[in-house]
């Protein structure tokens, strides 16, 4: 069932758990994050960068399949597709192909233009029944092409975004994109304390979900994160489980080398990711 983030937010800010955001690359992502929310009876949203929006065939080709996938497989559970990182040109794209949620990443921008477009955008997303997520400083690491040093977002500016009325805050508490380094000095809980003393009952979003300890990201959620972002662990474990069947030479096996056969470990040890992802964020049993 295709809705925007707002009610699946709010109810999770009040319940204490945490909505995933699981990143999708192609139709083997789609089709293992639906099937294990619906699974789970877990709600869910299916992040697509611009990259991964272009690599798919754009943003229409992305919401068209979803569409067709919830449909096809009768997802009962609340689903939302969601521009991640998104540029300012890239958020009207996505709401034009139907989007039920985007993410203006304005974060780069001096605090004021940060503050005009997501004025902007929030308009134009609420107008169409969009959701809106807004960030104040950089999520550290590389997510196609989009990089960020982790500085830690000042609070006062993330009052000054959360009161435009956007429906989610992504605030940079030390985390990174990708693999955390073996020096990286673990998420600031004194600057998610504070962000979420002065927000109020805004959803938090915390980014780079992949690698951070379960214990942490526990914290994180009992400190006002709603939605935790995960792309790079479902990654690795799909690259994992393909480098095992290749390597144990199945694919030289009959038909192994179907593409349907091929790809299925590494379908089923996303679907493993992301059963791992909903237990810990506490979402299970909440649609
Ligand atoms: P990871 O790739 O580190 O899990 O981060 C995902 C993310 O934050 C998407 O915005």
């Amino acid at each position: 069932m295709l809705v925007n983030a707002k009610e699946m937010l709010t109810a999770a800010k009040a319940g204490h758990y945490a909505v995933g955001q699981f990143n999708i690359n192609n139709l083997e992502w789609t089709k293992a994050v639906l099937q294990v929310a619906q699974e789970m009876k877990a709600p869910v949203i299916l992040g697509v960068s611009e990259g991964a929006g272009k690599y798919m065939g754009g943003f229409r080709t992305v919401q068209a399949m979803v569409e067709a996938m919830d449909k096809e497989f009768g997802i009962t559970v609340p689903v939302c597709t969601h521009l991640d990182h998104g540029t300012y040109e890239g958020a009207y794209k996505c709401i034009k192909a139907g989007f039920t949620s985007i993410m203006f990443d304005g974060s780069h921008f001096p605090i004021d233009e940060n503050v005009a477009k997501t004025v902007e955008l929030t308009h134009a997303a609420h107008m169409l029944g969009l959701t809106i997520e807004a960030e104040v400083g950089a999520i550290g690491g590389e997510e196609d092409g989009v990089v960020g040093m982790g500085e830690c977002a000042d609070p006062d500016e993330c009052k000054r975004i959360a009161d435009l009325g956007v429906d989610m805050l992504a605030a940079g508490i030390g985390n990174i994109h990708g693999k955390y380094p073996a020096n990286w000095k673990g998420l600031s809980f004194e600057t998610l304390a504070k962000v979420q003393e002065k927000t109020g009952l805004m959803p938090l979003v915390l980014h780079g979900g992949s690698g951070i300890p379960d214990e942490m990201v526990k914290k994180a959620i009992t400190l006002g994160v709603s939605k935790v972002n995960v792309n790079t662990e479902c990654q690795l474990s799909f690259a994992a489980a393909t480098r095992a069947y290749i390597e144990a030479g199945k694919d030289n096996e009959g038909k192994g080398y179907d593409p349907r056969k091929l790809l299925a470990p590494g379908f089923e040890a996303i679907k493993q990711t992301i059963r791992e992802k909903i237990k810990l964020f506490g979402s299970d049993g909440k649609a």
